[in-house]
């Protein structure tokens, strides 16, 4: 459950997301604006509530901190941040932590463009946007077809090339690295798998099992309150327990990884593997893999 209690953005840990309140507005606007996907989507926000983390948000206030202070450090232009597929406010206000840890002025200049085929975690970015004050512009769009939204100091590609079959990443990769600024730079963070025969997929459903559970007490102590009922609310819970679990767009090495990244025809500016263990109940542990990539420009090879 999210116990820190400081929303604000200079906090690293919170980045300025109430949880409890992203998740009441899942629960409205996902059923109006998201039919098809209300269960993904409620099941996100609530799931982030009960204590989900963003593992590598460190190494990404980090990266992109670097990459918006060294377009700060060149005078009075706008910073240019793009968030691709958001699910939720995760990147944005990660990167807009990042963006005010370098001071009032440097957020000032930033305009942060978001873009997801879904309309509700736009909204729900928006009303972030506005309560901490950021330039924003919000555009629902598919990635295979958007039309570059502005010449941008930092793309963020965060967990969605999972849903990226693997015969269109590359061409994906490079297009999204085509809206790049010259000096620009994407950071790539997605999950590896491991080769474990499902025991990371079953580790997962026992995950999102008690994180199940921790949102039911939370509903019946009305901790969390919601836009629809508990049993509603439950309901969408149960049915979301294994989906986006079989993507078609996972990688399993790091080398594929690599291999994407050469074809996209970007270049490899850093490229690092990060790890995580923790544990999701007493006893039972789990582990993580992801992979974090700079990348710039094709003329930036030896940037
Ligand atoms: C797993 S989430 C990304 C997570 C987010 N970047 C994060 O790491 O917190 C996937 C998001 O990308 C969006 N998405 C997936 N495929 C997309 C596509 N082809 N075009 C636009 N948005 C897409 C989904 O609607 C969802 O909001």
């Amino acid at each position: 459950m999210q116990t820190v209690q400081s929303f604000a953005l200079l906090d690293p840990s919170s980045c300025g997301e109430d949880l409890a309140y992203n998740a009441q507005r899942f629960s409205a606007l996902a059923p109006q604006f998201c039919s098809d996907c209300a269960d993904y989507h409620i099941r996100g926000a609530l799931h982030r509530y009960t204590g989900r983390k963003i593992f590598d948000r460190p190494e990404l206030i980090r990266l992109a901190g670097k990459v918006i202070a060294d377009k700060a450090a060149r005078p009075e232009q706008t910073i240019e941040i793009v968030i691709t597929g958001s699910a939720d406010t995760a990147m944005l206000a990660t990167s807009a932590h990042a963006a005010a840890a370098l001071g009032a002025e440097t957020l000032k200049r930033c305009r942060f463009t978001v873009l997801d085929r879904c309309m509700t975690p736009l909204l729900v970015c928006e009303e972030f946007a506005a309560r901490h004050g950021l330039a924003f512009h919000g555009q629902q769009a598919d990635l295979m077809s958007a039309a570059q939204p502005c010449a941008a100091d930092l793309i963020v590609v965060h967990s969605l090339f999972r849903f990226i079959p693997h015969a269109s990443q590359a061409a994906l990769l490079g297009r999204i690295g085509s809206w790049l600024a010259p000096r620009g730079r994407l950071i790539f963070s997605n999950r590896v798998l491991f080769d474990d025969d499902g025991a990371e997929a079953r580790g997962q459903i026992r995950k999102r099992t008690v994180a199940n559970k921790a949102a039911e007490e939370a509903l019946a102590e009305g901790r969390l309150r919601l836009a629809e009922s508990a049993e509603v609310t439950l309901g969408r819970l149960e049915r979301a327990i294994a989906d986006d679990q079989e993507l078609p767009g996972e990688f399993r090495s790091l080398d594929e990884v690599k291999a994407v990244i050469r074809q996209s025809g970007l270049a490899e500016i850093s490229v690092e593997n990060l790890a995580w263990e923790f544990a999701i109940a007493p006893g039972d542990l789990m582990r993580r893999r992801r992979v974090h990539a700079v990348l710039g420009r094709a003329d930036q090879r030896h940037g």
